[in-house]
């Protein structure tokens, strides 16, 4: 089997909408591939159908090389270990009772379940909250228990739908240090987020999508070498307090500017070179702030700016 999840023009409308407009992506063994997009551009909707919660209609999926026709099968469900982006947790049952359910949708009698949730809360750095009550956890203690409980059958593949959305730096740091491990042991990972840094640090490939398409696919540092230079100077200054003719200097100087998100970005080749000559275009380093480009960059460029919601 060359992948292990292959989408070939995949679809899906919801009534007249069309969510996913025919997206074709392959992952093989072992990768850990990524969707970034705006609210609504089809990730969770994409997640949902390899998970086999949304019908498959339009379009083709395989999964472990088999094509799924409808929804995908519960044999093709036992490897997968599944967070959805919503914590589905049972709040009225103790951290360990929820893990000792999970574990009995794959057969696993009380006794394994337990000692096998006991290892994975302590993996997650839950120990201490084993017999408290789920609705006593805070955010990101639920999500740290959604992450433990997606690990009870030893997945093959695990499907990550923002699995650090509401952690505080440090849980969200602590939860990629543990994915980064169940990579190493071979672990197939999806992952969709918000955080460019999360999709830089974990992603081998990603795929970037806008309204239901994908409009990039690479690894991280090829995509920020394939859209965009790699130092940015971040002008601070309002649009129309810019210097006139801005954009010529700018491209005088063998630099490019872009207007992101109400800011003019400066991506030059060199880190200094623009930077120490700033006043011949009528800037001032006071206004302006250099970093190397990262993926975030390239985000904002490929989906442009968005309407307010
Ligand atoms: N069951 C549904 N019925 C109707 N429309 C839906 C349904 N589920 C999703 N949609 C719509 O499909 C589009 C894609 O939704 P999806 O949840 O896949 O987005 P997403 O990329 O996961 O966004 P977010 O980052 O906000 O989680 C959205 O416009 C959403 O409103
Ligand atoms: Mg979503």
């Amino acid at each position: 089997m060359d992948y292990i999840v292959e989408a070939k023009k995949l679809a899906k409308s919801y009534g007249d909408f069309r969510a996913l407009k025919g997206i074709s992506f392959a992952i093989p063994q072992g990768e850990c591939f990524g969707f970034l997009g705006h609210n609504g551009a089809g990730k969770s909707t994409t997640m949902r159908m390899i998970y086999g919660l949304s019908v498959v209609e339009e379009g083709e999926l395989s999964v472990m090389g088999e094509r799924i026709m409808h929804l995908t099968p519960p044999h093709i469900k036992q490897i997968f270990g599944i967070v959805p982006q919503e914590d589905n947790l049972d709040l009225e049952l103790t951290v360990i009772e929820n893990l000792e359910v999970y574990g009995s949708y794959f057969g696993m009698s009380s006794k394994e379940a337990i000692k096998r949730g006991q290892e994975l809360l302590e993996f997650m750095g839950l120990t201490d909250k084993m017999n408290v009550n789920v609705d006593m956890l805070s955010g990101g203690g639920k999500r740290r228990l959604v992450i433990a409980r997606a690990l009870i059958n030893d997945p093959k593949i695990i499907i990550l739908d923002e699995p650090t959305t509401g952690l505080d730096p440090q849980a969200r740091r602590q939860v990629w240090q543990k994915l980064r491990k169940l990579k190493e042991d071979g672990v197939t990972m999806l992952l969709t987020t918000h955080y460019m840094e999360e999709a830089a640090q974990l992603c081998d490939r990603l795929v970037i999508m806008n309204d239901g398409e994908i409009l990039a696919e690479g690894s991280p540092e090829e995509l920020v070498e394939e859209y965009i230079l790699p130092f940015v100077i971040e002008v601070r200054i309002s649009i129309d307090m810019l210097p006139p003719q801005i954009n010529e200097k700018i491209e005088a100087m063998g630099a490019r500017g872009e207007y992101m998100v109400d800011s003019l970005f400066i991506f030059t080749k060199d880190s200094r070179e623009i930077w120490d000559k700033l006043d011949e275009i009528g800037l001032s380093q006071r206004d302006c702030y250099l970093r190397p480009a990262t993926l975030e960059d390239v985000f904002l460029k490929l989906t442009g700016e968005r309407e307010e919601a």
